[in-house]
């Protein structure tokens, strides 16, 4: 049986945690978009983990981890990853990198630099835009190319060209050259390039061999690169949608769609936030529920649940149930404010908009449960939790027609309620 975690925000649900978890039981897990702008938070074995590239099936023995077609790689900060978890497991983690996967390159980052944060909206500064970017303009390097040192360093070389033209005041644009990339690439891919191949096949072998497979989203639903909040999005597919066309199999049969959802919501970098928390409540839940950036140490925006967005992320990712994380946050909140549709220019909707400028207008309407007072972080079953908190978790499945199979309270694996659906 194959599964898959996807997030249902704007990313920094919680994902991490749950893929650690469910990674236990997979034979493979496969990360299926984005880069080293993701930042999943992973407790192994008591020591915290902050993860960007490296698939959540690193951490346990005999579990293939594979980085997919959709993703683009950094391979600095992947060695980093690999030689931190084998310090911490004892021995390398078993690797694969889809051949066609695409490399960041340093010109990637400087560029997201020199074009400014008016160009990319307050992106993670790690080279996604840009590097997604040359992957569409047919310009850009993959992995496979590494087997290749000479077709490497003739298309990095094509590439810095056209670059030093466009930017001739750059003196570190101008210092970059091809064999010096091409050689840095080689010595960062070295204990790699063994693993880099055809994930394609390799996946599609495990499907068909019954093997439990578990893919990995990164970011959310709202930062999709077609679904999302356009242009205030990620570079990626980050749905359940674009994950056939990351790995190369077209509608791979997956049984559980788990849609990753924060009991609140939050988001990093600029756009549109129809629930957005004033402070002091916004700035109490930051604090209390840790809500800075992994990638960034960027403080997150903090806001309401927004049933109608979620609703939106349910649908694009076809999702089966929904992983609900950070309850316990909200713990001590006297009322807690539910958003159920939007005023849009005088009309009331429940559809979610599109168009960032009419996001912009909207006003949530809200329905308001009341909140419990004792904290829930140690609860073994659904049923331990307050009366106002499951009756919480509830009224979400209603609202969204989807059941809560999860229930998070807590940063630690032990501290997740698993429901029978
Ligand atoms: P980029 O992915 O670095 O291009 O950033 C584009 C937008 O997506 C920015 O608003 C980022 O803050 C946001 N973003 C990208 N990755 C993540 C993530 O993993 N969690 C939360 N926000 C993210």
């Amino acid at each position: 049986m194959s599964t898959a975690v996807l997030g249902l925000q704007w990313g920094d649900e919680g994902k991490g945690k749950i893929t650690h978890l469910l990674a236990r039981d997979a034979d493979v897990v496969v990360r299926f978009n984005g880069g080293p702008n993701a930042g999943h938070t992973v407790i192994d074995r008591g020591v915290k983990f902050g993860t960007h590239l490296i698939p959540a099936g690193a951490f346990h023995p005999g579990t293939l981890s594979i980085l997919a077609g959709g993703m683009v790689v950094d391979l600095e900060v992947l060695a980093g990853e690999i030689s931190q978890i084998a310090d911490h497991i004892g021995r390398v983690p078993d690797l694969m990198v889809a051949e066609n996967s695409h490399l960041i390159l340093p010109y990637h980052r400087l560029l997201e630099e020199l074009e400014g944060s008016g160009a990319h909206f307050g992106t993670t500064r790690r080279g996604i835009a840009p590097a997604y970017r040359d992957k569409a303009a047919k310009v850009g390097i993959r992995a496979g190319d590494l087997l290749r040192p000479r077709v490497l360093e003739e298309r990095i070389d094509r590439r810095l060209a056209l670059l030093k033209r466009l930017w001739p005041e750059s003196a570190e644009m101008q210092a970059l050259s091809a064999s010096g990339l091409a050689t840095e690439l080689l010595k960062a891919a070295k204990p790699l390039i063994g693993s880099i191949g055809d994930a394609t096949g390799r996946i599609a072998g495990a499907l068909a061999a019954g093997k439990r497979v578990l893919f990995e989203g990164a970011q959310g639903a709202l930062l999709d690169i077609d679904h999302g909040t356009y242009p205030y999005v990620t570079s990626s597919s980050t749905t359940f949608a674009g994950l056939g066309n990351s790995i190369g199999i077209p509608s791979p049969e997956v049984t559980r769609r788990i849609g990753v959802l924060k009991a609140y919501t939050t988001r990093v970098g600029e756009g549109p936030f129809p629930t957005e928390m004033g402070d002091p409540l916004g700035s109490e839940l930051r604090e209390r529920g840790g809500e800075f950036g992994v990638t960034t140490g960027r403080p997150r925006r903090c806001g309401w649940l927004d049933m109608v967005a979620v609703r939106h992320a349910l649908f694009v990712n076809g999702a089966t149930e929904i992983a609900l994380t950070k309850l316990d946050t909200l713990s001590g909140v006297e009322e807690i404010k539910l958003c159920c549709a939007y005023e849009l220019d005088g009309t009331t909707i429940d559809r979610f908009p599109l168009a960032a400028e009419a996001l912009e207008r909207c006003e949530p309407v809200y329905e308001v449960l009341s909140g419990w007072g004792e904290s829930i972080d140690g609860a073994g079953r659904f049923e331990d939790l307050a009366t106002e908190a499951r009756e919480y978790v509830q009224r979400v499945e209603e609202l969204t027609a989807t059941p809560v199979g999860i229930v998070s309270i807590g940063p630690a694996p032990e501290q997740t309620i698993h429901r029978k659906l």
